[in-house]
């Protein structure tokens, strides 16, 4: 049976309604401080579940070869005019991530909170995708989001306990330093940032 809350139905609605509790309405602050501190840089990279597409926009601006896909329309048929206005050029994709299969490898997979929007039962398999998108080496840029007052998702919380048994060690590095923490401003959640290398 397909569970309601990973449905692209579900997803649309939540644009139609104007839902989007998680847009930030800018660049996420921990893209930011990733950039600032050198850790990434310019690189043919992937942003799955990209939504209004903030970073993806702050990407190309940098320099960066971005795909960037979702399987809800509405999100990015509002980015395309961004997009065009500032005469920047990505690969758009209105796609479903557990059926995309890129030609060509990644170098970084830059994920904000699409894993906490997919149903649990699903995640192993969206690890396997997002491990087959990359290079041996290519950084996961990752932002867990922290959702543990909420009993039923989305946002399906993201524990560090659990990331690390979803994204073992066999097939990611994780880093040694603590993680950051970045608050919500709409909603009593919180994101965690960790860089993962896969293996
Ligand atoms: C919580 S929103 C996050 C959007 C954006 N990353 C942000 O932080 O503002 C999750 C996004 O993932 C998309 N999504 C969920 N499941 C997906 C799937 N199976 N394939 C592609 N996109 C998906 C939704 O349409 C939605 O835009």
């Amino acid at each position: 049976m397909t569970d309601p809350v990973s449905t692209l139905d579900f997803w649309e609605a939540c644009y139609q309604a104007g839902k989007t509790g998680w847009d930030r309405g800018e660049t996420h602050p921990a893209l930011l401080a990733w950039q600032a501190s050198g850790q990434i840089e310019p690189c043919r990279i992937v942003v799955p579940g990209c939504g209004n597409g903030y970073e993806v926009i702050s990407l190309i601006e940098s320099g960066f070869d971005v795909t960037a896909i979702d399987f809800a329309q509405a999100p990015l048929e509002a980015l395309k005019p961004k997009l065009a206005k500032k005469n920047l050029k990505c690969e758009l994709l209105h796609a479903d991530v557990f059926s995309y299969h890129p030609s060509v490898k990644f170098e970084a997979v830059y994920e904000q909170t699409c894993l906490c929007a997919i149903d649990p039962t699903k995640r192993e398999t969206y690890e396997k995708q997002i491990f087959s998108w990359l290079n041996p080496g290519g950084k996961l840029f990752a932002l867990f989001m922290q959702a543990p007052e909420i009993e039923t998702g989305p946002p399906f919380t993201c524990s560090i306990d659990e990331m690390k048994t979803l994204f073992p060690a066999e097939r990611w590095q994780w880093p040694t330093d603590a993680a950051n923490k970045y608050d919500h401003p709409n909603a009593a959640i919180f994101e965690l940032s960790h860089m993962l290398t896969r293996r």
